[in-house]
């Protein structure tokens, strides 16, 4: 049978966009057919290179285009509520990326209008779609750790550090992102962590802003930075299990470095999005052994576009580790969390 074609508007032309701009590429059914940056400079290069025509520098008016028949947003986190609003208004379906919102207040608001408008959401916890974390979540369900007794998660970055004098820009600003590396890259973590032990109960956080302010691009002026550039928490399950989490943009030699150890009551495995293709698993380990460590190597058919998977959802056949609309209130939930335990 051959496939409706979805016609794709991509909101926000930036660094995120390229990468789902590929992954449309790769997908038959999937058509970009309207762009939109605040950007005139970008939209020309980009609509010229993908070659679309219909091309918005203000939002409202991509999502009401009838050419259009979902959303991909790819923009600033201060602009995911409102974008999903509208889509939650017009009835298009919507991968927003994350985090979700830029607090959980604006989580809330979004919640109610959904309920009463249901459309396909898919959030942007592109990690669910990293092939060695899909086989993980798989082991988990087939009993092979057991119970979840803790879990070990790093998400570390360097690029923030003084010696890349990396200017200001949008992720250092409270009111345009919500939090620093606690809501860009602690999202993930947290989302990794419900995704394979469910939900958190309590939590405890510490953030930290190592560098207080950074030259605005292309300037001598310096503008102060409001949020965090580490976060580490604690934090307790509802099945009792318990994890310890680590995120930072300070962290030299690290480009981007997702790690997930989850230790059960049989075995102990690790992911790491540097390594998608494997699964490190330590068995019990005993005097007569050198090393009780394996490498699993991830059978293909737990690769999946995240991509693919929102134009399925739209069709009514997403898969059931599809992160939704769900997934991106709980996450926030937790984010808002962490940020008040941090007094
Ligand atoms: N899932 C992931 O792994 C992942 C990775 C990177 C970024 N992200 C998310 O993607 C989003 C974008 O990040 P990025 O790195 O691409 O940022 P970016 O700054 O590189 O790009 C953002 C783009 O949005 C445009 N823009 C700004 N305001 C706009 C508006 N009002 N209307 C239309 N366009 C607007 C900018 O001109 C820019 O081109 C963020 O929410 C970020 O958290 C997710």
């Amino acid at each position: 049978m051959t496939r409706h074609q979805i016609r794709v508007g991509l909101i926000g032309l930036g660094g995120m966009a390229n990468h789902h701009a590929r992954l449309l590429s790769e997908i038959p059914e999937a058509e970009i057919t309207a762009i939109c940056d605040v950007n005139a400079e970008l939209l020309r290069t980009v609509g010229d290179k993908l070659r679309v025509a219909r091309r918005y520098q203000d939002y409202a008016s991509i999502v009401q285009d009838s050419n259009v028949d979902c959303i991909v947003s790819v923009v600033p986190n201060k602009f995911h509520a409102e974008i999903l609003d509208l889509c939650i208004q017009y009835g298009k379906p919507c991968m927003t990326e994350k985090p979700f919102t830029v607090d959980f207040a604006e989580a809330e608001l979004l919640k109610e209008k959904y309920e009463k408008s249901p459309i396909p959401c898919m959030v942007g916890f592109s990690y669910r779609y990293v092939a060695s974390f899909r086989y993980a979540k798989h082991l988990i369900e087939q009993g092979e750790l057991g119970d979840i007794r803790h879990i070990s998660a790093n998400y570390l970055q360097q690029w923030g550090a003084e010696m890349f004098d990396t200017p200001y820009s949008w992720r250092f600003s409270k009111t345009m992102s919500g939090s620093g590396a606690l809501g860009d890259l602690g999202a993930h973590m947290i989302d990794a962590a419900r995704y394979f032990a469910g939900e958190f109960a309590y939590v405890s956080a510490v953030m930290k802003t190592f560098v207080k302010e950074r030259r605005l691009p292309d300037s001598e002026q310096m503008r102060t930075v409001d949020v965090d550039d580490f976060a580490a928490f604690v934090a307790g399950f509802e099945n009792g299990a318990a994890g310890v989490f680590t995120t930072s943009r300070n962290a030299i030699g690290f480009g981007n470095h997702l790690e997930v150890t989850l230790f059960g009551t049989k075995a102990t495995i690790q992911v790491n999005c540097e390594h998608p293709k494997t699964v490190r698993r330590w068995g019990k380990r005993s005097a007569e052994v050198d090393s009780n460590v394996e490498t699993l190597n991830v059978p293909e058919r737990f690769e999946l576009n995240q991509l693919q998977d929102f134009l399925n959802m739209i069709r009514g056949e997403g898969t059931k580790e599809l992160p939704d609309f769900r997934d991106g209130y709980e996450n926030q939930k937790v984010l808002d969390m962490l940020i008040r335990s941090s007094g």
